[in-house]
C-alpha cells in the first residue's frame, strides 16, 4: 500500500521568528511542518530570543538556528544570501508589529529582514500582537503594503490575549499555519484548469412528498471540490440534495434528480478539463411520477422504474471529452468491478472503495480508496476524505495528458 506522501514534501521552509509571546507556539510549528515533510531552518530576531531559546528551535528543526547578521562562523557555513536562495517558502510566525513595520519599509537592519529582501520565495506572515496594536492605522497600512507586494497574511485570530485583552491579534495555531502552507504549496498544481465535480445523492420523485434516494452524504465530492479550488482550479460543484456547506471559492449548482444532474453537468462540460463523477446517481427513476400524493388505498402497489442516463458514460461518448474520473462503490470484489467500470465507461481514472465497512464509506469522514487507471493502480491508506481528495487530485494532475507536470 502506498503511503500518502506528506503534504509539505519538497518544501524548504525558512521560518522567521520575531519577538512575541506566541514565539513558544512556533516550536510546535517546526515540529508539525517537519512531520508534514518540510525541511525547516529557523531565523530568529534579537527580540525573539527573549521569549524562546534558540536551542529549542535547533533541536526541533535539526538545523543550526541563525539570528545575527554578523556571525562569521554561521556565515562561513551558510551565508545569508545562500540561506535566502535555499528557501522555497518563507513564513514569519509570529510576526510582531515591529517586524511588519521594518519589513513593509524594506529595511535590512537584521538577518531576518535581510534574508527576506534577498529571497524570491513566496512569503507568508502570521501576525501576533496586542489587539490595540493590531487595530492601529500604522499596522493596517503596513499590512496593506505587504499584501500589495504579494505577501500572504495568515490570521490573526480573535480571542483572549497574553496581556489580558480580548480581541484580534492572536497568532493562528501551528496546525492552522501548516494547513495554510499546504494549501499554498498545492496552489499551482491545478492552476488554469476547470474542474466539474458532481457530488451527493440524487432524489427521484415518486409524488410530491416521496422520493427514492440513497445514503450518499456528498462529503467525498465536496472534499474534492474544496481541494481542487485550493489547488488553483476553477471549480464547479454540481450537488445533489445535501445540507453540506459550499467550500470556499467553489461555484455550486444544486440539482435534485439524475436527469437534472446530467443537464447541469452537460451545460458545464464543454469548458471543462476534468470531470469527477463523485455523485451516487440513482440508476433508476419512477416511470411515471405522480403529480398528486399517492393515497394509501390498495394493499400492495407496484412501482415501475426506468433506467436513468449514465452521466459519465454520456460524457465519455463525446468527441471533445475532459479527463474523466469516476467512483466505484462496491460491497464485494471491489477492484475487479472497479476495473470493469473503468473500461466500460471509458474513464481515465477510477477511485474504488468498499462500502458497508464500519468507519468508512458514505456517512464517515474517513475513507479508504484504491485509484485505478489503464495500466496501474495505487492503494491509498485510510485517511480523511480531505486527504484522499488531495491525493486523488495529485494523480489527476500527474496523469493529465496535456500538462507538463514538471513546471
Ligand atoms: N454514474 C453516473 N451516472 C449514473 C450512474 C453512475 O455518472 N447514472 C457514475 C457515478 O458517479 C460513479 C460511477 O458512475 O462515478 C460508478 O457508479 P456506480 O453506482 O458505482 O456504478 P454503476 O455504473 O451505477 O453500476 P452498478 O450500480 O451496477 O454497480
Amino acid at each position: 500500500m502506498t503511503e500518502l506522501s506528506p503534504s509539505l514534501s519538497g518544501m524548504r521552509l525558512l521560518l522567521g521568528v520575531s519577538g512575541g509571546i506566541a514565539a513558544y507556539k512556533s516550536a510546535e510549528l517546526v515540529r508539525r511542518a517537519r512531520q508534514a515533510g518540510a525541511e525547516v531552518r529557523v531565523v530568529m530576531t534579537a527580540a525573539a530570543e527573549h521569549f524562546v531559546g534558540s536551542a529549542t528551535f535547533q533541536a526541533l528543526s535539526g538545523n543550526p538556528v541563525r539570528s545575527a547578521l554578523w556571525d562569521p562562523a554561521a556565515e562561513a557555513a551558510m551565508g545569508h544570501i545562500e540561506l535566502a536562495r535555499w528557501a522555497t517558502q518563507v513564513l514569519v510566525a509570529p510576526a510582531s508589529a515591529d517586524f511588519l513595520a521594518r519589513y513593509a519599509a524594506g529595511m535590512a537592519d537584521d538577518l531576518l529582514t535581510t534574508v527576506l529582501l534577498a529571497s524570491a520565495a513566496p512569503v507568508a506572515v502570521a501576525p501576533a500582537m496586542n489587539q490595540q496594536m493590531w487595530a492601529h492605522p500604522a499596522t493596517a497600512g503596513n499590512l496593506q503594503r505587504l499584501r500589495q507586494r504579494g505577501v500572504s497574511v495568515l490570521g490573526p485570530a480573535a480571542g483572549e490575549q497574553a496581556c489580558g485583552d480580548v480581541g484580534l491579534g492572536r497568532m493562528l495555531e501551528p496546525e492552522e499555519l501548516v494547513d495554510a502552507l499546504i494549501a499554498q504549496q498545492a496552489g499551482d498544481r491545478l492552476r488554469g484548469l476547470r474542474i466539474v465535480v458532481s457530488a451527493g445523492p440524487t432524489f427521484e420523485d415518486l409524488d410530491p412528498v416521496r422520493f427514492i434516494g440513497n445514503r450518499s452524504s456528498g462529503r467525498m465530492g465536496f472534499a474534492i471540490a474544496e481541494q481542487a479550488a485550493l489547488m488553483g482550479a476553477q471549480t464547479v460543484l454540481v450537488a445533489g440534495p445535501t445540507a453540506l456547506p459550499t467550500p470556499p471559492g467553489v461555484q455550486r449548482l444544486n440539482v435534485r434528480s439524475a436527469e437534472e444532474m446530467l443537464r447541469a453537468v452537460l451545460d458545464q462540460i464543454d469548458a471543462a478539463d476534468v470531470y469527477v463523477g463523485a455523485a451516487a446517481v440513482a440508476d433508476y427513476r419512477p416511470v411515471a411520477p405522480r403529480s398528486n400524493k399517492i393515497k394509501k388505498a390498495a394493499e400492495a402497489i407496484e412501482l415501475k422504474l426506468i433506467r436513468n442516463p449514465d452521466i459519465l458514460a454520456t460524457i465519455a461518448e463525446r468527441e471533445q471529452r475532459p479527463f474523466l474520473v469516476g467512483f466505484a462503490a462496491e460491497t464485494e470484489d471491489v477492484l475487479r468491478y472497479a476495473r470493469g467500470k473503468l473500461e466500460a465507461k471509458k474513464l481515465d481514472l477510477i477511485a474504488a472503495n468498499q462500502v458497508g465497512l464500519p468507519g468508512s464509506g458514505f456517512d464517515s469522514s474517513d475513507n479508504e480508496i484504491t485509484l485505478i487507471w489503464a495500466d496501474g493502480e495505487m492503494a491509498l491508506p485510510r485517511a480523511s476524505k480531505r486527504e484522499l481528495a488531495r491525493a486523488l487530485l495529485e494523480q489527476v494532475a500527474e496523469r493529465m495528458p496535456t500538462r507538463d507536470n514538471n513546471d
